[in-house]
């Protein structure tokens, strides 16, 4: 009895060493994998950023020649002006030399008539307004642009919606303006607690694409007002609208019906990430909803 207690006592002991052994290897196995998906998870939040960020210089690069041409007109004439206004003053200058030597009354009137004086105290006026709202457009768009590409560092602060989305109207006028006229329905805003940054990277990406969805041009409306304890933003576009089995479909990172190398079909992916997550609002889209006859995105940001 005692010799087939024994073998019992062994035969269980080695059945217990055994189940220790393969749970300790699985566990090691386990502790691996682990480790593995937690680098794998780190690599893909990693690449997820570094798309973020592409999608982003996307779209300042989509804007770039617009700004350029912005930035260039009233730089041009600023520029143009200051070589006019150099002449005068070195006008003016040889007029003071001749001022210096005359002995009378009637060769200093003379030079003043000669040199055409009246003609430019009269231009001057002119020239120099003209100048500086050259350079206060130029730096208008400037400090558009900077809040538009400053959306990846953005904190949160007091903003109106209707001046955000003016700001990021200016940034696209350049690239949208002819072909595609914006028509604003801007109603009374309270104040929101935003990231004024992202949010215009949200408008911008929902612009461009109604211009993209109307190759041949039309028009963009933007429709604010204030609800309850939420601001609305609807855009809507005369376009094709949004095919039935698309419509969830499209706010899925890397979602996209535009060709290979046009769209990544991360634009609305990180509109949706930015509505919800950063500001706990909603984004959704539906046909024909809005002002015009395509696609209508409706934007929803709670006031606190
Ligand atoms: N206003 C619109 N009208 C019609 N379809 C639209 C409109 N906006 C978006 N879509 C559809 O949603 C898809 C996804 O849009 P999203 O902005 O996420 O990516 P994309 O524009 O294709 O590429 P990316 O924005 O990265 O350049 C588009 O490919 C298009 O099919
Ligand atoms: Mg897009």
């Amino acid at each position: 009895m005692s010799d087939e207690f024994e073998k019992a006592y062994h035969r269980e002991k080695a059945a217990r060493l055994e189940a220790e052994k393969l749970l300790e290897d699985s566990s090691r196995e386990l502790y691996f994998k682990n480790r593995e998906l937690e680098a794998a998870n780190e690599n893909l939040k990693r690449n997820q950023q570094q798309l973020v960020q592409q999608e982003k210089m996307a779209s300042v690069g989509f804007l770039a020649s617009g700004i350029a041409h912005e930035i260039n007109n009233p730089l041009g004439y600023s520029l143009s002006n200051m070589t006019v206004l150099k002449e005068y003053a070195d006008d003016l200058a040889v007029m003071m030399k001749a001022l210096d030597t005359a002995t009378d009354l009637d060769t200093v009137r003379d030079t003043i008539v000669d040199d055409n004086i009246q003609h430019i105290l009269a231009d001057l006026p002119d020239l120099l307004a003209e100048s500086i709202h050259g350079l206060e457009s130029v730096k208008q768009i400037v400090s558009d642009l900077r809040a538009f590409a400053r959306s990846g560092e953005d904190s949160a602060a007091t903003a109106n919606l209707n001046e955000i989305l003016q700001t990021t109207l200016n940034v696209l006028k350049g690239q949208i303006k002819h072909r595609y006229p914006v028509e604003t329905h801007l109603g009374v805003l309270p104040p929101v607690t935003c990231m004024a940054g992202k949010l215009s990277q949200v408008f911008a990406n929902i612009i461009i694409n109604a211009t993209q969805a109307m190759p041949d041009g039309g028009k963009v409306y933007i429709e604010t007002r204030a609800d309850g304890d939420h601001v609305i933003v609807e855009i809507s576009d005369d376009g094709p609208g949004i095919p039935e089995a698309h419509l969830t479909e499209v706010f899925s990172p890397f979602f996209t019906t535009k060709p290979v190398g046009e769209g990544t079909g991360l634009g609305l992916a990180i509109c949706y990430a930015i509505i919800t997550e950063d500001h706990r609002g909603s984004l959704s889209v539906t046909n024909g909803a809005g002002r015009g006859v395509g696609a209508n995105f409706k934007i929803t940001i709670p006031l606190c």
